[in-house]
């Protein structure tokens, strides 16, 4: 018996892996994370599969389920939105198996994050302007570590996706203005994925009126970083002729 902890993807059914998606049609018990994780997605389960939503259940409830499955020598679909490993708090489940002895793998997903750059049309790393990648929030009820304020991440000015923070778009704003500076491009990016996905654009200065006015406030990802507008970015080393590496030489010797 083994609990799977797959990641459903973004919305759009189509972005689990297929490994995910043989896992949910084969498991006796599907459980899930609620809305997000789409329909179809579950509707893949087996006809006798018992079929959990863990919306509306603590933690402790969640692990019943675990330990009824492995007393009946069942595996487990844990579906979570996405990937797992990105805010989908699962590492106290695995902890929690951990201690019951019941084994675990985790299937990865498509997480919201590429699914909304995806939807934008976008790469968020770009040679010259942002070679790295933050994945973050904003500080809500759920307290950032001291060195992980905003403002300090803002600092390296490197592109910025705020998971869960839409509704605090006005701290994220200050927050990140002093270092981004008021123009820098912001994109919120709802329901990524989904076939009501929509897109708000602007800078720093004006998007938290934007986000106001198209009354967004949850299931949205906020990007931020001039990788989002920039146009005149170099080349990257990897197609340029003059540069050789292990799986092409260099163009003098190609013909
Ligand atoms: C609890 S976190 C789960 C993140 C998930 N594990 C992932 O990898 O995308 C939920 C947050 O993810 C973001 N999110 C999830 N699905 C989204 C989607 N389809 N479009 C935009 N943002 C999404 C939102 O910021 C939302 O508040």
């Amino acid at each position: 018996m083994k609990v799977y902890i797959i990641g459903a993807g973004p919305g759009d059914p189509d972005l689990i892996t297929v490994k995910g998606a043989r896992l949910v049609e084969r498991c006796p018990v599907v459980l899930y994370t609620g809305s997000l994780v789409p329909e179809a997605v579950i509707a893949r389960a087996a006809p006798g599969a018992r079929v959990l939503d863990s919306s509306g259940m603590t933690l402790e409830q969640i692990v019943d389920v675990f330990k009824e499955a492995h007393a009946r020598d069942e595996d487990v679909a844990r579906v979570h939105t996405g990937d797992p490993s990105i805010f989908g708090s699962t590492a106290e489940q695995m902890r929690q198996l951990e201690a019951l002895g019941i084994e675990y793998e985790i299937v990865p997903g498509v997480s919201s994050f590429t699914a909304a750059a995806a939807a934008l049309g976008k790469e968020l790393t770009l040679p010259e302007l942002s070679q790295t990648v933050i994945l973050t929030r904003a500080e809500g009820r759920t307290p950032m570590p001291p060195l992980e304020k905003l403002e300090d991440l803002a600092r390296h000015r490197a592109t910025m996706c705020l998971f869960l923070s839409v509704n605090l778009i006005r701290d994220v704003v200050a927050q990140l203005t002093p270092a981004y500076g008021e123009a820098c491009p912001v994109v919120v990016v709802q329901r990524a994925s989904w076939p009501d996905q929509r897109v708000v654009r602007g800078t720093l200065a004006d998007i938290g009126d934007k986000v106001r006015e198209a009354r967004i406030t949850a299931t949205a990802m906020i990007l931020v970083g001039e990788v989002l507008e920039a146009k005149d970015f170099a080349n990257s080393k990897l197609y340029d002729a003059g540069f050789t590496h292990r799986f092409r030489r260099g163009t003098d010797r190609a013909s």
